[in-house]
């Protein structure tokens, strides 16, 4: 099974959040499970230098306002899979964020950018551009890669197979209409039954309309999506592809999230020996200048700012969490950036309980690694979540999750009920309505379980029992990749033979 990922990110090169962790992990657990994985990635300047060996695979000339674009094939250096690197300086030598100019601004070809990443991923399933490999199937990930299924579904002799996996359906890469004839696709595709969404051009509604299956992040947000206040305006093109869309779950890279081996924390730590946990607590109170003690529990958010993460029910929540009597001594820890009111209310939080609020305005992956292991609990109270990657590294780490339960954070924590706990089932503490009271409940419960050391211990150790693999998730997407190359193979015999 020749399996080719198309995709923005991948971990450790360039990672905006958990989709660059999903393509640093996955390539590697299918090889492990007997595929030839391979990916196909844009030529940011991360991206070039993280891989070895890159040799010409063939020249493209000038498309999409590139003047010189040359398909590259190396390893990447860190884990020695294989990865195509479109060398497009023109469109892609550009340092930091992906999408983003240093103003936080979209860079304003991002169409010309993606759609040569979707080209590309497509002409090299089709067996154009590398005479010696040609996928069986074509994995796009995100509205970055999603034009390629569009590209593959217009190419009569194209054979490969496409899935396509929505990391997040709230980012759906819109652009003017205008521009769709940049894109060098039929014009039949312009139209609210394909790409058009609104009167804008959607490269989401590429990955959605013409792939052929769709996977998402967790079998909770699947069936999310399909509903109205979950489907961002695409629930009913979800709908309709009834069966066609799945949940298969992320997993844990466990050779970067691992506090038994995890070289970034003060010091490790197992289910069977838990004191370097405590070490890794003091060690983070004192880098932060939070009082050192070891009773006060320690809550920690690792998250991007933004409305998703529901952190202003966080900020509502404060005075609960760090003002009742009885809860005395609880400590916050945020690390995180984006938007610009949470990045002040939390500054302000800060200034206002110094000691006991700590944060840090930045992206710093040591740093989220000593949280996870320092922290007594992390807080994931989200308003959508596709999978959501922190709770289960958490979980890991002993580290208990404070979560909302929708999306992948539902399928991923068991809530301490009373039921849960007596069925020694019990992993973190939920909450149901995306409100700071709900929100405050669920601290309290977890203040007061962490005030009876034996029941918290309890909680943590059936965290870190859970298996949260890659394993697992690959299993499941070969399975898909199996299917579907026997549904569409046969049709695509038929197709040529005509
Ligand atoms: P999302 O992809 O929606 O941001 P996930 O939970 O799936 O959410 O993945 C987030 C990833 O980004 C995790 O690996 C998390 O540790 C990391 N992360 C988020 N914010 C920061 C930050 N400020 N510093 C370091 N790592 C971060
Ligand atoms: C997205 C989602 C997140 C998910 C990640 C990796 O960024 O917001 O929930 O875990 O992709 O699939």
């Amino acid at each position: 099974m020749k399996v080719l990922h198309a995709a923005a990110e991948v971990f450790p090169l360039v990672k905006t959040g958990g989709l660059a962790d999903v393509l640093g992990a996955l390539p590697e657990a299918l090889i492990a499970a007997g595929a030839d994985v391979r990916l196909v990635l844009p030529g940011l300047p991360a991206i070039l230098k993280g891989m070895n060996a890159l040799q010409v695979v063939c020249d493209l000339g000038a498309v999409f306002g590139a003047g010189r674009v040359t398909l590259r094939l190396g390893q990447m250096a860190h884990n020695q899979v294989a990865a195509y690197v479109i060398d497009a300086p023109y469109l892609y030598q550009r340092p930091g964020n992906p999408y983003l100019m240093p103003n936080g601004h979209e860079w304003p070809d991002n169409l010309q950018r993606f759609a040569l990443l979707g080209w590309v991923a497509a002409h090299l399933a089709a067996g154009e551009l590398d005479l010696d490999w040609t996928p069986d199937v074509l994995h796009a990930h995100d509205w970055h890669a999603a034009l390629a299924c569009a590209y593959v579904a217009c190419h009569p002799a194209s054979r490969a197979a496409t899935v396509y996996t929505i990391h997040n359906l709230a980012y759906q890469g819109l652009f003017t209409q205008d521009d769709f004839h940049l894109l060098g696709l039929p014009s039949r595709l312009m139209v609210p039954v394909g790409l058009e969404f609104h009167g804008q051009l959607s490269f989401m509604k590429a990955g959605l309309k013409y792939a052929d299956r769709i996977t998402t992040v967790s079998p909770n947000y699947a069936r999310e999506i399909a509903t109205e206040p979950f489907g961002c305006g695409l629930d009913g093109v979800i709908r309709a592809r009834g069966t066609d869309v799945s949940g298969i779950l992320n997993g844990v890279d466990g050779a970067v999230w691992n506090p038994a081996t995890d070289r970034l924390i003060a010091a490790p730590y197992s289910i069977l020996a838990l004191d370097g946990k405590a070490l890794c607590k003091t060690a983070l109170q004192q880098e932060l200048g939070l009082t050192v003690e070891a009773s006060a529990p320690l809550f920690s958010v690792v998250s991007r700012l933004t409305s998703q993460k529901g952190l202003d029910l966080l900020i509502d929540a404060l005075p609960s969490l760090l003002g009742v009597a009885e809860s005395g001594g609880a400590q916050l820890v945020v690390l995180g950036n984006g938007d610009p009111a949470l990045e002040a209310a939390f500054v302000d939080a800060a200034a206002v309980h110094p000691g006991c609020v700590a944060v840090r305005l930045a992206y710093d992956e040591a740093l989220a690694h000593r949280i996870m292991a320092g922290a007594d609990a992390i807080l994931v109270p989200s308003r959508f979540e596709p999978c959501g990657l922190t709770q289960l590294y958490a979980l890991r780490y002993g580290t208990v999750p404070v979560v909302r339960q929708v999306g992948g954070l539902a399928d991923t924590v068991v809530d301490a009920t009373h039921a849960a706990l007596l069925d020694d089932q019990a992993t973190g503490f939920m909450f149901g309505p995306a409100t700071p009271v709900a929100l405050a409940d669920a601290l309290q419960n977890a203040i007061s379980a962490y005030r009876r050391p034996d029941l918290w211990r309890q909680i943590m150790a059936r965290g870190m029992a859970q298996n949260f693999s890659w394993d697992l998730a690959a299993t499941h997407y070969m399975a898909l990749y199996r299917d579907v190359v026997q549904e569409v193979s046969p049709a695509l015999d038929v197709k040529t033979s005509l």
